[in-house]
């Protein structure tokens, strides 16, 4: 979901003194930056990046070969892909996960019951991620989350009339695990799988981690649900993470004396929300409540799911941090750390890593959770291609001065990040790990930036750009280096045309693949392109493979083992709107437009995105 409303940093975080005010020689620098950068980055200047192999090594080899789907062709009503490559829809919003509900149509004279709607795959598809039976490329779980969904959509009008309005709505959102397989007719959902399950925003969970048990929290007896759930990630064990975003919009309260505490504000929270009104038939959702104390710190983190698993609670990993997680992108350390690269998603807010204690799978024989037990850091982007890692913890005294313990810290992280003095980005949103370490994060856009640093070199910057950099001593140091990896500007009036970046992976073989959220340039709807992570600078080779249809995003990335597999998102398609698409049902079938899984695969069988 495209949520650019908001600014909730009031701090001063502004660390580049060179500020470049005119956009020659902000050209300028980030020409020379990204050389520097960039000759560094292929060095390896950092002693422990030097053991992971360069990029580079398939420079000349074709890399992405599919005829890309032009400016053209690349807007309509219905999706269009390469003529290399086939899709077909799985799993729209409302479809039944068992055989004793029925699918929800589409028909817009009505809506999934509440009671129908914990049985129905959910709404807002984005992050997700495909868990095969043993290596299975045939058949495994999907697990999927919903991320949000208009009360127009969902409930057929613009306010919930009863609680049972409210329920409807909480449990469209959430993740849902889904037994998939394929077939001589495509893929499928097989229904009344065992393991077939939703978790929404009215599940019960369990905090884990250094905020457990913390008033902050509230009594934990009876905690429920998980929310906005954005982007994703996955864990070497075999767990899916689902990543809580823009939970605040679910909040509000008609008490016109309620005002935000400071760190109310600093998370947006405020009496109207964004105008669900799930405050005035739970009293959950009313800010100004004491039946629920300190509710809103329950949602903002990133909750584990062991899909394979359907009786096991989810858990919010609190060591992780509260902020507006976008996703997730864990890989593993030097000394098996598992390493987790994390997006706050709001306009001026920072970039994270996660790293645990000790060896992962020692932790884990010990029966602790390595997403448990580890340090915090945000991330702080120098001018000269350099950057730092720092670390949020009591050690710091600006971060002891403010907060009494470790878990207050957790639970207002964004201010600890202040403290910190982290760099101020364009909107955090994706990141993701490519196989010779460097990580990408897209910065999706920020209309309201005024002054521009190296690392956001645009003001204002309404189309986004890619940054990636290569951490030292294998993803667990203080330092990195950086590059901006794409302008989107630079592509527009071309065949390349990209803005708004948001969803992004990188495949083993080091294709980037990009898909964006919002206004798009040269008439195109929004889309998934796949760029050459091989190549720097302004020429970087992108290939359109896919468009959505109009109004909707295209987001969430995942992949069967073999890589012949790949399913994308389409989220909020024509916003709901059936007179501007009916997608996924035929055009003109006057059905409301519904949230969908598309599975992309090469008409040779080939590798997704070659
Ligand atoms: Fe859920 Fe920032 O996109
Ligand atoms: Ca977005
Ligand atoms: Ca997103």
């Amino acid at each position: 979901m495209e949520h650019d409303e908001g600014i909730s940093n009031p701090s001063n975080n502004r660390p580049f003194e060179d500020v470049l005010n005119e956009y020659a020689s902000r050209r300028q620098l980030l020409r020379g930056g990204l050389t520097l950068a960039a000759g560094s980055f292929l060095a390896g200047p950092l002693s422990a990046t030097a053991a992971v192999p360069a990029p580079g090594r398939k420079i000349g080899s074709r890399l992405i070969d599919f005829q890309p789907v032009t400016l053209a062709e690349g807007n309509g009503p219905v999706p269009a892909i390469s003529p290399d490559y086939d899709y077909q829809v799985l799993i729209p919003w409302g479809t039944s996960l068992t055989n004793n509900v029925t699918d929800y149509s589409g028909d817009p004279l009505v809506r999934p019951t509440a009671e129908e709607q914990a049985q129905q795959v959910g709404i807002g598809h984005d992050g997700m991620w495909f868990f095969p039976f043993r290596r299975s490329s045939n058949r495994g779980l999907l697990a999927i989350n919903h991320e949000y969904g208009t009360n127009g959509t969902v409930l057929g009008k613009a306010d919930p009339e009863t609680l049972a309005d409210v329920m409807t709505s909480q449990h469209a959102h959430g993740i849902s695990v889904l037994e998939i397989r394929k077939t001589g007719r495509g893929w499928e959902l097989v229904k009344d799988s065992m393991y077939n399950r939703r978790v929404h925003g009215r599940t019960p969970v369990e905090f884990s981690g250094p905020v457990a048990g913390s008033e902050l929290i509230g009594p934990e007896a009876g905690a429920m649900g998980t929310l906005n759930n954005c982007a994703n990630g996955y864990t070497p064990w075999g767990t899916y993470l689902t990543c809580e975003e823009n939970f605040n919009g679910y909040f509000g309260t008609s008490d016109s004396s309620w005002t935000p505490s400071d760190e109310q504000a600093r998370y947006g929270l405020s009496a109207g929300g964004f105008g669900y009104s799930w405050h005035v038939f739970d009293e959950r959702f009313d800010l100004a409540s004491d039946s629920h104390p300190n509710e809103e710190n329950r949602f903002g983190w990133i909750v584990e799911v062991d899909p394979f698993n359907p009786e096991a609670m989810p858990l919010k990993r609190t060591a992780m941090g509260r902020f507006k997680h976008e996703g997730v992108a864990l890989v593993e350390g030097r000394g098996g750390r598992v390493v987790g690269y994390m997006g706050d998603d709001e306009r001026f807010d920072y970039i994270y890593k996660f790293v645990s204690a000790g060896n992962w799978r020692f932790m884990r024989a010990q029966g602790v959770s390595p997403l448990d037990n580890g340090t915090l850091y945000a991330a702080k982007f120098n001018d000269d291609g350099t950057g730092e890692w720092l670390e949020l913890s009591l050690r710091n005294p600006a971060i002891a001065a403010r907060f009494s313990s470790e878990a207050e810290m957790l639970t207002y992280t964004r201010i600890a990040a202040d403290l910190a003095g982290a760099t101020p980005m364009d909107r955090p949103e994706w990141t993701s790990v490519g196989a010779d370490g460097t990580v990408y994060c897209t910065l999706t856009n920020n209309s309201r930036r005024e002054e521009a640093d190296a690392a956001n070199p645009q003001a204002p910057n309404p189309d986004g750009h890619i940054i990636r950099w290569r951490d030292s001593n294998r993803h667990i140091g203080r330092s990195f280096t950086w590059e901006i990896f794409l302008l989107s500007s630079d592509t527009h009036g071309t065949e390349r045309s990209v803005a708004s970046p948001d969803g992004i992976w990188v495949d083993p073989d080091n294709r980037v693949f990009i898909q964006t959220d919002g206004a798009q340039k040269d008439g195109l709807n929004d889309q998934l392109l796949i760029a050459n992570g091989n190549q720097s600078g302004d020429d970087i080779e992108i290939s359109r493979l896919f468009t959505g249809v109009t109004g909707c995003e295209v987001t969430g990335i995942a992949v069967t083992p073999n890589r012949r597999t790949l399913f994308v998102n389409l989220q909020h398609p024509g916003n709901g709107d059936p007179s501007v698409t009916n997608f996924p049902a035929a055009q003109g079938s006057g059905t409301i437009p519904r949230d969908c899984t598309v599975v992309i695969t090469r008409k040779d069988g080939g590798v997704v995105g070659s």
